[in-house]
């Protein structure tokens, strides 16, 4: 894969352990007083340490050379609506969904379908961690070191037939686990798609941990989605099934409110929602003023611009 601009070098690239000893510092330094004049800094935790350590290896060459969100920010700033619709609210709920054991359901239009236990399909697979942009719709950005491992790998093991055109995830559906869902604020359970080329493409990511440790329950354990050139909603939580299907599958936030969400979710600068534009996107943890211009296809363009040619994305939006 071609390298982008503005992707990290080898020789930059700061290990986990050593960021987050600098956070350690950094924390220091705040306790010492200096957070008066560093109003939005904070002192980070470090990844919950009752959560899993995973075993991975880190691809430099698609990870971008930006500073990781803190950990604090990635896992108590969340949009999960099962367990609320504040920012709060996944953190402060999200303990009663049980991660483990989990079943994972492959269905349609493929050679090999059924329902696996989620550690028989990981057995095995090797582990990335991929340091990614992520951009919500909602106009607020995240740099979020993921690890987790190729969709395409995981979707070529079950044989999709030529009649494969799109891939459907859902949600688990279980309001004993998620409250949320006693409630109609979304139809449930939460569902997502994705064209086969853009699930085949090799940035596309299922994952399983972050910060190198197993995902915390908010961030959608045990196991979701991410597309780093979409918005965020695209990257579904807490995966029960995948299914391959012919007709492009409905999206939840689309059957929401079509008008404001499509199906393809690129993020474009250009092409304003409805009540926000999308020109610019608040950056998580760097303050509330702290902005930055949004990046066509959230600065991966020249990975996947070639999937749209010929499209208007204003229309396909
Ligand atoms: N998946 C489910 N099942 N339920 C949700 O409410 N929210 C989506 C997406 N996946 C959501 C979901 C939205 S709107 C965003 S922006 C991202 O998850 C947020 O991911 P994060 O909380 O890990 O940042």
């Amino acid at each position: 894969m071609m390298r982008m601009p503005g992707r990290i070098a080898p020789s930059e690239i700061t290990p986990r352990e050593l960021f987050m000893s600098r956070r350690a510092l950094l924390a220091g330094a705040l306790a010492g007083g200096a957070a008066a004049t560093l109003p939005e800094a904070r002192a980070d935790t470090a990844p919950a340490a009752q959560l899993e350590p995973l075993h991975y290896t880190l691809n430099r060459q698609d990870s971008v050379s930006l500073q990781p969100t803190p950990y604090e920010d990635i896992t108590g700033y969340n949009n999960f609506y099962e367990f609320g619709t504040d920012k709060s609210d996944p953190q402060a709920n999200a303990s009663t969904l049980r991660p483990r054991p989990w079943s994972l359901t492959i269905a349609g239009e493929a050679e090999i379908t059924g329902t696996y236990d989620l550690q028989d399909i990981l057995k095995g697979q090797p582990l990335e961690e991929r340091i990614y942009r992520f951009r919500c719709v909602e106009a607020w950005s995240m740099v979020i070191p993921w690890v987790g491992f190729e969709l395409g790998a995981l979707l070529r093991r079950f044989k999709p037939t030529s009649r494969a055109k799109y891939v459907e995830f859902t949600t688990l559906y279980d309001p004993a686990q998620m409250p949320g869902e006693r409630y109609s604020i979304l139809p449930w359970p939460y569902v997502e798609g994705l064209r086969m080329d853009e699930a085949m493409h090799p940035l596309t990511l299922l994952v399983v941990g972050l910060y190198g440790r197993v995902l915390p329950n908010q961030d959608g354990a045990p196991l979701r989605l991410i597309v780093p050139w979409k918005y965020g909603f695209k990257g579904i939580k807490s995966i029960v099934q995948i299914r391959f299907t012919e007709r492009q599958p409905r999206n939840t936030w689309n059957i929401a409110a079509p008008d404001e969400y499509g199906f393809y979710a690129n993020v474009n600068p250009s092409v304003p929602h409805p009540r926000w534009s999308q020109a610019t996107e608040r950056v998580i943890g760097g303050g509330w003023f702290a902005r930055q211009p949004t990046l066509m296809f959230n600065g991966y363009a020249s990975e996947v611009a070639d999937l749209y040619r010929g499209m208007d994305l204003r229309r396909d939006f």
